[in-house]
């Protein structure tokens, strides 16, 4: 069986800041109330771009200064500016790849996780030998920034990575993937008949995002076979402060092994695990030996783990 890793990665999040004090202008909220609830301090907004550029950027950072060509381009996004053309395509015409396989994938804020297992799936049981897995996402285009309990969280990125069959960096193990259709309901977003901006029902998520991020991260770390002192850490989909903070209180596990950047960028939905390991591997933050955890959770209500050997 091949074994598939990835060759590098990438990240994107476009300049403009949108800060805790530019909200108090707008709507009926605090800086104080904002980091205590989440952590935020504030995001990035894409102005003049879509959610398959802020992609696009993301995928030329990550194939910088490489001869390699991916023959597969699987992009998450729940964002993308049209249906058809489809994000993938968008992104192949734009690095003028020559007939990769390209689809989009929607798993809400679990879709870089999927996207990754999915392309490392293909990868093992088909032809194909480097695939480009993006998530490009505007979540300010769905955002009603009339509405404190949710403008407060969103910002838009893109991120990238190159998966491979030989020569890669870091393994890519093991994944698990799931849904629990019960909460479809609980996060809504892009609805075509009524009102397209996001929505959630907070608290039932809060409490969903918490349990799956500690169930998820107990299944991939007994599988993983971890000897005591092997070191570890957990990207998360970037939400909420307070759910690392909770599961590294339920677990044990400090909150240094938790890589976490949602300060900086809010929710950038399927872009933020992209975006939070893109940023702890540049900043050698990973050791060779270390276990790395994806985790993300989300609309759907989703949830999907992969395991990286740094
Ligand atoms: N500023 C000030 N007050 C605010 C506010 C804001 N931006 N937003 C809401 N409030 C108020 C509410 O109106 C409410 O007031 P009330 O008690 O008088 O009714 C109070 O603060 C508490 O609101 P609540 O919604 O219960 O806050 P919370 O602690 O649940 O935090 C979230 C809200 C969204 C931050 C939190 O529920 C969350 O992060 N959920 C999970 C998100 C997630 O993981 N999503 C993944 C999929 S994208």
């Amino acid at each position: 069986m091949k074994r598939i890793g990835i060759l590098s990665l990438g990240a994107f999040a476009p300049p403009k800041r949108l800060t805790n004090a530019d909200l108090e202008r707008t709507v009926d909220t605090t800086d104080e109330w904002i980091v205590r609830r989440t952590g935020i301090r504030e995001r990035r907004i894409a102005e003049g771009m879509n959610a398959s550029d802020l992609a696009v950027e993301a995928a030329r950072a990550c194939l910088a200064g490489r001869a390699e060509r991916p023959d597969l381009v699987v992009a998450s996004s729940s964002t993308a500016e049209t249906s058809c053309p489809y994000q993938a395509s968008r992104i192949a015409h734009a690095l003028a790849l020559e007939s990769p396989a390209a689809f989009d994938v929607n798993a809400a804020c679990s879709g870089l996780v999927y996207s990754l297992a999915i392309a490392s799936s293909l990868m093992r049981s088909g032809p194909f030998r480097r695939a480009l897995v993006t998530a490009g996402e505007k979540m300010s285009l769905f955002t009603d920034y009339t509405d404190r309990t949710s403008c407060i969280l969103f910002g838009d990125g893109g991120a990238a990575a190159l998966l491979t069959d030989e020569g890669w960096e870091h393994e890519l193990t093991d994944w698990e993937l799931g849904c629990e259709p019960w909460g479809a309901e609980l996060v809504r977003m892009g609805d075509r008949q009524g009102n397209p901006n996001f929505w959630q029902d907070g608290k039932q998520v809060f409490k969903f995002a918490v349990q799956t991020l500690e169930r998820v991260l107990g299944i991939l770390r007994t599988r993983a076979g971890l000897a005591p002192g092997d070191r570890y850490f957990v990207v998360p989909h970037q939400a909420n402060l307070r759910v690392a903070e909770a599961v590294a209180e339920q677990t044990g596990l400090p909150m240094e092994r938790f890589v976490m950047n949602v300060q900086r960028y809010g929710n950038t939905s399927s872009a933020s695990i992209g975006l939070a390991l893109e940023e702890a591997a540049r900043e050698g933050r990973f050791r060779a030996g270390d276990t790395v955890f994806l985790i993300g959770f989300g609309g759907g209500l989703s949830w999907a783990g992969a395991t990286l050997k740094w």
